[in-house]
Parts: C-alpha cells; sequence; structure tokens
C-alpha cells in the first residue's frame, strides 16, 4: 500500500495506461490510453499547473499569500486553484462564456474567484479572456499570471514528468504518441521527450496532433489558409491563435477530427471500454485509431485522455444537448454497420471528372450516368475539389462561365468526407451539409461516393 502524503500535491502524475479491447480490432496496433483525467483536479493540467507554480516560487516571482491569475478554459483553472488552495494563494480565473457550468462551479469549491468574458470577441481585445486576464495582473500587487499558452515551464512539465511516464510505462515501445493541443504543452514536452529517447534508441516515434475544423492549428502546421469559420463544441482544444507553448518542430502530422467523430468516440469509450471520458478524449482516440490502422499490428500508440467525463454531463452525455446542437448521435445504436458496408452494398466504380474536360461535357456525362455530382481527377494541388450539378447550373445561369469552359472553374472544394472504417452514423450530418458523403480510403484516394438513397438502400436490406 501507498504510505500517507502530506498533501494532494504529492499525488501528481504518475497516472495509469490502460489498454482498448473494444473500439479497435485486430487489425490495428495496440492503443493505450494515458489516463490523465485521474489526476487529483480530474485533468492533464496538474502537472503544469504544479511545476509553473513552484517554478515562480522558486525565481521569487510570487510570494507567500499572492495572487494568482489565469485565462482558462476551466481545467487549468481548476489545476490552479487545487494548487492555490494547498499553497494559500487567492486564485482568479477568466474564461470565454461558452464553457460549462460544472467547470465554474468547481472552480467556485476551491474557494477561486472566476470572471466570465464574451467568447465572440478577437483575441487581441481588451474584452477577450487573455487580455482581462492581463489586466488584473497588472492591477494586483504580488500576483502571478500563470500565462499557460506561453510560459515554457509548461512544456517543461511534460517533458520532465509525462514524457518519462509513457517510455518507461510501455518500455520503449511506443510508435506513435497522440495529443490535442490546448497551449500545446503536453504535446511539445512529451513529443521532445520521445523524440530524444527514440534517437537514443535508435527508433522512430510518430508525433500525432488532433485538432478540430475551425481551429488554426491544423492550417498553421500545413501552412494552408483558413477556410473554416465555424467553431467547434469540445472543449480544451484547438485554438484561434498557435500558442507560444506549441512547437511545430516535435510534431509529424495534424489530424483534423470533427465534434461528431469525438461525441461518437467518447460515448462509446464509456459504454463500451467503461472509460467515463471528456470529449477531447473521444477525439484523441479516435485520431488514435486512425493512426493505429495505418501502423498496423505489434505497434503501440499511445493517447492522452485529457479529462472526466463529470464536466459533461450537460453537453456530450446529455442524449438533449447532442440533439439540440444536431448531433442525432442517439440513434447510432440502431444502424448497424460501416461505411465500407454502404459502399460494397451500393457497388459500383467512381466516376471522376477531367479537370481540363469542359462543362457540356461532364453534363453529359452526369446525365448518362444518371449522377448529380463528380469530384475532379489529376489536379495536382486542387484535386480535392468537386463539381455538382447545381454549381453548373448557377455558373451557366449566371454567365460567368460558358458551356466550353473547363469544368474546374465551376469546382467547389470537396466536403463531407468519412472513411470505410466510420460507423455509418457518420454519414448522417454528411447528407445534410454537402448532399453527398465522400469515402477517402487511408492514402486519401476518393473510393466511393455515398448519396442519401444509398443509405436508404442499405438500411432497407439489413
Ligand atoms: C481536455 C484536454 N485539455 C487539454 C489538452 C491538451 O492540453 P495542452 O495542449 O494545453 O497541454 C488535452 C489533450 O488532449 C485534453 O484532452
Amino acid at each position: 500500500m501507498n504510505k500517507p502524503v502530506s498533501s494532494i500535491l504529492e499525488v501528481v502524475g504518475n497516472t495509469p495506461m490502460i489498454e482498448l479491447h473494444k473500439v479497435v480490432d485486430e487489425s490495428m496496433a495496440r492503443v493505450l490510453v494515458k489516463c490523465e483525467f485521474l489526476q487529483p483536479s480530474g485533468s492533464v493540467k496538474d502537472r503544469m499547473a504544479q511545476h509553473i507554480i513552484e517554478q515562480a516560487e522558486a525565481r521569487g516571482e510570487i510570494k507567500p499569500g499572492g495572487t494568482l491569475v489565469e485565462a482558462t478554459a476551466g481545467n487549468t483553472g481548476l489545476a490552479v486553484a487545487m494548487v492555490a488552495a494547498v499553497k494559500g494563494y487567492r486564485a482568479i480565473f477568466v474564461m470565454p462564456d461558452k464553457f460549462s457550468v460544472e467547470k465554474i462551479n468547481m472552480l467556485k469549491a476551491f474557494g477561486s474567484e472566476v470572471v466570465v468574458t464574451p467568447t465572440a470577441v478577437p483575441e487581441d481585445h481588451p474584452e477577450s479572456w487573455r487580455e482581462v486576464a492581463k489586466r488584473i495582473v497588472r492591477e494586483t500587487p504580488n500576483s502571478l499570471l500563470i500565462d499557460q499558452f506561453f510560459n515554457l515551464d509548461n512544456i517543461e512539465a511534460h517533458y520532465q514528468t509525462t514524457g518519462p511516464e509513457l517510455w518507461e510505462q510501455t518500455d520503449g515501445e511506443i510508435d506513435a504518441f497522440v495529443s490535442g493541443a490546448g497551449s500545446g504543452g503536453t504535446i511539445s514536452g512529451v513529443g521532445r521527450y520521445l523524440k530524444e529517447k527514440a534517437k537514443e534508441a535508435g527508433k522512430e516515434v510518430r508525433n500525432v496532433l488532433f485538432d478540430p475544423p475551425g481551429s488554426i492549428l491544423y492550417n498553421s502546421y500545413y501552412k494552408k489558409p483558413v477556410t473554416d469559420k465555424t467553431g467547434w463544441k469540445m472543449e480544451g482544444v484547438g485554438n484561434g491563435f498557435v500558442p507560444g507553448c506549441l512547437d511545430f518542430s516535435v510534431i509529424d502530422e495534424v489530424k483534423q477530427v470533427n465534434d461528431r467523430q469525438a461525441f461518437y468516440m467518447t460515448r462509446r469509450l464509456a459504454r463500451e471500454e467503461g472509460l467515463f471520458v471528456g470529449d477531447t478524449s473521444g477525439a484523441g482516440i479516435f485520431a488514435a485509431i486512425e493512426v493505429a490502422r495505418a501502423l498496423g499490428p505489434g505497434k503501440t500508440v499511445v493517447a492522452v485522455c485529457g479529462d472526466s467525463g463529470n464536466r459533461y454531463l450537460s453537453k456530450v452525455y446529455n442524449d438533449e444537448w447532442l440533439r439540440d446542437n444536431g448531433f442525432a448521435l442517439h440513434g447510432f445504436g440502431l444502424w448497424k454497420g460501416r461505411v465500407a458496408d454502404v459502399l460494397s452494398h451500393k457497388g459500383g466504380d467512381v466516376i471522376f471528372a477531367e479537370a481540363d474536360e469542359d462543362i457540356s461535357t461532364v453534363a453529359g456525362r452526369m446525365g448518362d450516368h444518371g449522377i448529380s455530382q463528380m469530384p475532379i481527377a489529376g489536379t495536382g494541388g486542387r484535386s480535392h475539389m468537386m463539381i455538382h450539378e447545381s454549381d453548373l447550373l448557377q455558373a451557366l445561369l449566371l454567365g460567368t462561365l460558358k458551356p466550353n469552359d473547363p469544368v474546374l472553374e465551376a469546382a467547389n472544394e470537396l466536403k463531407g468526407k468519412v472513411t470505410p472504417h466510420d460507423h455509418i452514423a457518420m454519414l448522417e450530418p454528411l447528407l445534410d451539409d454537402a448532399s453527398v458523403a465522400v469515402v477517402t480510403d487511408d492514402a486519401n484516394t476518393i473510393t466511393g461516393i455515398i448519396s442519401k438513397i444509398d443509405v436508404v438502400k442499405y438500411i432497407a436490406s439489413l
């Protein structure tokens, strides 16, 4: 048995690692969960909160009786609030108004003060959460801004603790690490440690960041313009700016995971693996499964489960909230099968349009095959394009294009991508938003197009 310790701060870190069995299959690498949701304040943030505060104490930047201030989405606040309670500091937290009421009430339970700011202001606006936090520090003597997004002690905390734990728990048998980034501290610290250890051991470790569409991290990493202006609902990962604690140099790949995929996997983790975790954990495991599928058996992927499900009883674990927000996932249990099943029931090959084909030829081919849209083949950097009959109609009616112009001129960026391995529930929103779902394989090649009627026919055949 463990001996008694002098405060809760002594049990930060050393979290268990658990292997997944139900949401994975034998064709994949082993997937292990690093259980950061079992930290004393309930999230991955405990390590960095303690480290940042103790480093500031050591440097004399905060004295007994001082005030800790942070702009935080909640988890960091809870971690800082816990450390503040033990060490006797006052704590003030600033957060945007989109975060869950559970988190605010928990902060207050630790004796902290909470200031709520509007979500809908730019990051550099004086009323933005980060600017308000800075102002409070300027106005309060003996105060410290935790500054998780730019304080490099955040990276150091994970470099010194989480990284070594991952290496030791797997005996160095780790081939990929998957995490989201809020501040970037976790993936940058763990990622750097794993790269160094792998080099010493003469092996490769792949660091994979997952990011929700709408966050700019994916686009910044791949140096693409941000086109998706929709927000995301999962809490604590993704960002509207690139934080100073996010070190792209240790990251090998960024995968986009949307709210639907995150929520779907979060609910499965609770029901099938007994892991009552938050929605970013679902997103991380969703990405980890893709990585595990690509790596194949005999390899090991470790993903962070960053916080507990307790904080999301009013969101991802509430069927009504899911429904009100357009996620009809409560029905997923009724529909059996994967995207691959719908595709094989449908049969047939994908019909592509060539980029230099003219509009009238493509329109003729659409008519011959009785289809309303075609992906565009062989367009190099613009290969992810789709032409829909309504695009053709609009261009011709408005006179912006002529029948002999290349079809590519009327094409739009391809939306609604799914993989053959996705559960059939992943098709439902795509059919509304994008009118078809485009099936792409692991190499991003289009292997099928699924329309509403294909899904209807498949379900009717069950
Ligand atoms: C809930 C949650 N918050 C935050 C993070 C990452 O935090 P950071 O990048 O600030 O270290 C994760 C990682 O996946 C997470 O699951």
